[in-house]
């Protein structure tokens, strides 16, 4: 290519050289666009002809005495790869360069990044990379390279253009800080939709928050203050409300009270729960959970009583399912009482052939048969993944309507952080945290992109995370939202509800981010946002976390039994950020599901390989993780 380029600037080189100055000038920069022309595919409203005055040439502009070419424009013409050294480049005397969507990419030639009179650069809506150049004209005025692919740090030599009024770098993957920024002529900034952290520095807080959004981990004016681990707080400045330990790290007495009280009922359930698994369908365990129906000798009347004598055959199942066995089966079946929800009651119960399932009983249904199932048709369109529990098969009648999940023996992410806390038991540590919270968010991620941003999750919760083999978080429960009636009354999810669904009583994708946050939560501060663990009711996790955080006493916050591990603290700090960001009161301020996988993807990157158990979940599903 470039001996090609040399072959045929040869010629014309000579030939300049007997010409007046000027005209020399002026071919030259024909020259130099030809040859970008010719190398740089484009479309065909592009069709410089040599023959004719390249002031004359579609986006080129001269200067006045047309003694040469000042601007070059061509947005959106289709242009192609990367831009060549020694072309665009050799226009020196150009001011203005747009070249704005197109679909160009790999770095910008470093010729163009030293043209001396160029003012303006339009380079957004394209596909460059790589890290933002450390050295642009220094006399520019207008930097835009907003929606590319630029990783890395804004460099801090960007400081050296001094004359720069309007720097736009939004919807790209930089990182890092931007707290040494400082460009005293700026009238016009976006650094939207990065990956960047810390504080924004002074000299930027005159800009709006929008020129910042989409960093959820940047901070101060005009965005949320900066959370930090702060020190402890000398003992003069008492707090009654939290009264401290010998360690700063330390959560204090009353709160492990309160979380040993407050946790309690539904602990003892979990727990007892776990145990009856453990000890699978043998009889004497007829434990305390709702109800006294742990035992099956009559399990039919559990969930059964609304089946028609005629519909016993119209058990449906799902696409790919290998189980095999009709609602008889099902109705005989040994069946205990997992727990009851929001929705109804589940039971586990262990067919004769050695299968167990999970039956959902569901409560009040709004919709009718029709509904219902072109809902569970949806549902079976979202299609398999290793972290959602599958729905098998489903039964509607009038009466009586069932779903049917696989059963899974490791239990529920809340009996994980919740269950056996008093006794000694050994705590789930920060790395199988974030491990299960990751995989239920590409569970998330899966039901949010699977429909085309359709569906939603509708009860996301502690106690509908599963736990696989292997330690990876599996979503139960999907799809029932818009099945059933919204409970008026309180129920163990209301904690995780958004906001805007008490009032609305309508789930959203954004409010599965909600959900999801106080998930987050709930893993960071081993609390339960079901449970009254304050002093009075408070069942408020997110409004908790605020008022601490806003005290600055960050490292309060978090599970003491975090506390023992080391080098985490950033993690902690990072996580709980993106958390807050999640249950942020505006829906649109929150991120989407894929942001959140990248997020905890970043802060605990060994994280992103974990693979699903192969023995979980028989078909492999397709792993849609971000957008
Ligand atoms: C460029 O040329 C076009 C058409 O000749 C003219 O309308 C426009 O004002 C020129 N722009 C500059 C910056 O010279
Ligand atoms: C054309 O105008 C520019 C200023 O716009 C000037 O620098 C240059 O000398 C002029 N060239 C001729 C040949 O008049
Ligand atoms: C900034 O602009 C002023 C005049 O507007 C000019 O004198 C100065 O040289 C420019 N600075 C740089 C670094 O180009
Ligand atoms: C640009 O800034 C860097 C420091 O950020 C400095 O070392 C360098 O000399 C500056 N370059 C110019 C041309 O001013
Ligand atoms: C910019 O990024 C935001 C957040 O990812 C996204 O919502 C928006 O669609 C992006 N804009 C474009 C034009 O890609
Ligand atoms: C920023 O991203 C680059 C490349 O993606 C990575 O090498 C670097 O460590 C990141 N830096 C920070 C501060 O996150
Ligand atoms: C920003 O993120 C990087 C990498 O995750 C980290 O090293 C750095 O300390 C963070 N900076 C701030 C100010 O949080
Ligand atoms: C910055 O860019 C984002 C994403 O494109 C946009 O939503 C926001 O309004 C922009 N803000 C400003 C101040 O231009």
């Amino acid at each position: 290519m470039k001996l090609q380029i040399v072959f045929v600037a040869l010629p014309f080189l000579l030939l300049l050289s007997l010409l007046p100055q000027h005209l020399a000038d002026l071919n030259s920069d024909k020259q130099a666009l030809l040859n970008f022309a010719s190398i740089v595919p484009h479309g065909r409203k592009v069709n410089w002809n040599p023959a004719t005055p390249v002031c004359t040439w579609v986006g080129i502009n001269c200067t006045r005495n047309g003694s040469r070419v000042v601007a070059v424009r061509l947005p959106g013409v289709g242009l192609y790869g990367p831009i060549p050294a020694n072309t665009l480049g050799k226009l020196d005397a150009l001011t203005i360069l747009s070249l704005r969507s197109n679909l160009l990419n790999g770095n910008i030639p470093t010729d163009i990044l030293s043209l001396p009179s160029l003012h303006y650069l339009y380079l957004q809506h394209n596909f460059f990379s790589g890290s933002i150049p450390s050295s642009f004209p220094s006399q520019l005025i207008f930097l835009d390279l907003s929606f590319n692919s630029f990783i890395g740090n804004i460099p801090a030599t960007v400081n050296n253009l001094t004359n720069l009024t309007s720097l736009n770098l939004q919807n790209n993957s930089l990182n890092g800080s931007i707290s040494y920024l400082n460009l005293p002529r700026l009238k016009k900034l976006n650094l939207s939709y990065n990956h960047l952290n810390g504080s924004i520095p002074s000299a930027l807080q005159k800009f709006s928050p929008s020129s910042f959004e989409g960093n959820l981990m940047l901070c101060g004016p005009p965005l949320n203050s900066c959370l930090s681990i702060s020190p402890a707080p000398s003992p003069s400045s008492t707090d009654s409300t939290a009264p401290r330990g010998g360690s700063k790290k330390k959560l204090s007495t009353g709160a492990i009270i309160a979380i040993a009280i407050g946790g309690s009922a539904v602990l003892i359930l979990l727990l007892v729960i776990v145990i009856c698994c453990s000890k699978k369908k043998d009889g004497e365990n007829s434990s305390g959970t709702k109800g006294k129906g742990g035992r099956s000798e009559k399990p039919k009347e559990e969930f059964g009583s609304g089946v028609q004598e005629a519909e016993k055959n119209k058990l449906v199942f799902f696409e790919g399912c290998s189980y095999n066995f009709d609602l008889e089966d099902l109705l005989r079946a040994s069946a205990e009482v997992l727990g009851k929800g929001s929705y109804g009651t589940s039971y586990k119960a262990v067919l004769e052939e050695g299968v167990t399932v999970v039956v959902k009983r569901l409560r009040e249904v709004a919709v009718g048969k029709r509904e219902f199932e072109q809902q569970m048709e949806n549902v079976g369109r979202v299609g398999p993944h290793p972290n959602v529990v599958p729905l098998r098969a489903y039964y509607y009648s009038k009466d009586e309507r069932l779903l049917v999940y696989d059963y899974i023996a490791s239990g529920s992410f809340s009996a994980l952080l919740h269950g056996n806390r008093e006794s000694g038991r050994t705590p789930p540590d920060w790395e199988t945290r974030v491990k299960i919270c990751l995989g239920t968010a590409r569970g998330i991620a899966h039901i949010h992109y699977a429909g085309g941003g359709k569906f939603i999750h509708g009860n996301i919760k502690s106690s509908n995370v599963f736990l696989t083999q292997d330690l990876n978080g599996c979503v139960s429960d999907f799809g029932l939202t818009s099945l059933t009636v919204l409970p008026t009354v309180p129920t163990r999810s209301a904690g995780y509800r958004a906001p805007e669904v008490i009032e609305s009583r309508k789930c959203t994708q954004k409010s599965d981010i909600y959900s999801f946050g106080v998930l987050l939560l709930e893993m960071l501060t081993g609390k339960s946002p079901v449970q009254s663990w304050g002093q009075d009711d408070v069942v408020d996790l997110p409004r908790w976390v605020q008022s601490v955080v806003r005290e600055e006493w960050t490292s309060e916050v978090f599970d003491v039994e975090l506390m023992r591990y080391q080098d985490i603290e950033e993690e902690l700090v990072q996580m709980l950020q993106m958390a807050m960001a999640c249950v942020a009161k505006v829906p649109d301020m929150r991120p989407t599901i894929g942001e959140i996988i990248r997020m905890i993807e970043d802060i605990r990157p060994s994280d992103s390989e974990n693979r699903p158990s192969p023995s979980e979940g028989k078909s492999k599903g397709s792993n849609i993780e971000t957008p």
